[in-house]
């Protein structure tokens, strides 16, 4: 199941900065503005699942130095050719350990990519090995609204299938605080905002921001 759904959505990858702009996808204006008062100057960025760069090119803007992974060749090369990134990684974020050492950098962002995945346990593990102490991980993740239209796979894990045959995952907020408290990380802001909005289905998708910051 998760390596289709890379191969799906990395067909997406060529649209993919139209449709941002068509669906007003709101996601890196917003894990930029409430996460760069946390994040010290020249500190080193790891964006996983970084896409086209949408969200880490506010960031390199702001001077920061990013490095980059992603499961998809194409958003890798669409992202290279915008130099955004000082190095991009092609890595599965299902697969442990990613190929970064320890301890290496001060902030983690992750936007609109945990309900790509299952499960995300991992992911958070893997985020407090490479951060350095009291790094800072910034992400987002589709909310529970309509959850109803999805099935229940296990206590605040909801599952469902797109017509385009990706699966799509919802996490209850409770679920995501539970993995951050097992990491050692502490909330520093957790906020609901209106991530994008499909004009063909005419929905409106909320997305949650949590900026966390490791013990
Ligand atoms: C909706 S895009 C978000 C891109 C970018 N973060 C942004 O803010 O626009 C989701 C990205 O996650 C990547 N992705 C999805 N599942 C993945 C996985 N299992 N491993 C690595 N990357 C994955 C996709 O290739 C895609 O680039």
């Amino acid at each position: 199941m998760p390596e289709t759904n890379l191969n799906i959505v990395r067909k997406f990858a060529k649209d993919y900065d139209k449709s941002i702009l068509k669906n007003n996808w709101t996601g890196p204006k917003i894990i930029f503005d409430e996460s760069k008062v946390f994040i010290s100057p020249k500190s080193k960025i790891v964006d996983l699942g970084i896409g086209t760069g949408a969200s880490s090119v506010l960031f390199q803007q702001a001077g920061y130095k990013i490095t980059g992974l992603d499961g998809s060749p194409e958003m890798l090369e669409l992202c290279k050719k915008k130099q955004i990134a000082d190095k991009l990684v092609l890595h599965n974020l299902e697969k442990t350990p990613f190929p970064l050492a320890k301890n290496i950098f001060e902030t983690a962002i992750s936007n609109g990519v945990l309900h790509l995945i299952n499960p995300v346990k991992s992911i958070f593990s893997e985020v407090a090995r490479i951060l350095k102490p009291n790094g800072i991980f910034a992400f987002t993740f589709d909310n529970t609204d309509n959850v109803l239209s999805y099935t229940k796979i296990k206590p605040g894990v909801w599952e469902t299938k797109t017509q385009d045959g990706v699966f799509v995952y919802k996490y209850s907020e409770q679920y995501i605080l539970q993995l951050l408290l097992q990491n050692n990380f502490e909330i520093e802001k957790q906020k609901q905002f209106l991530a994008y909005t499909n004009p063909e289905l005419q929905k409106k998708f909320n997305f949650t921001l949590i900026v966390a910051k490791m013990k």
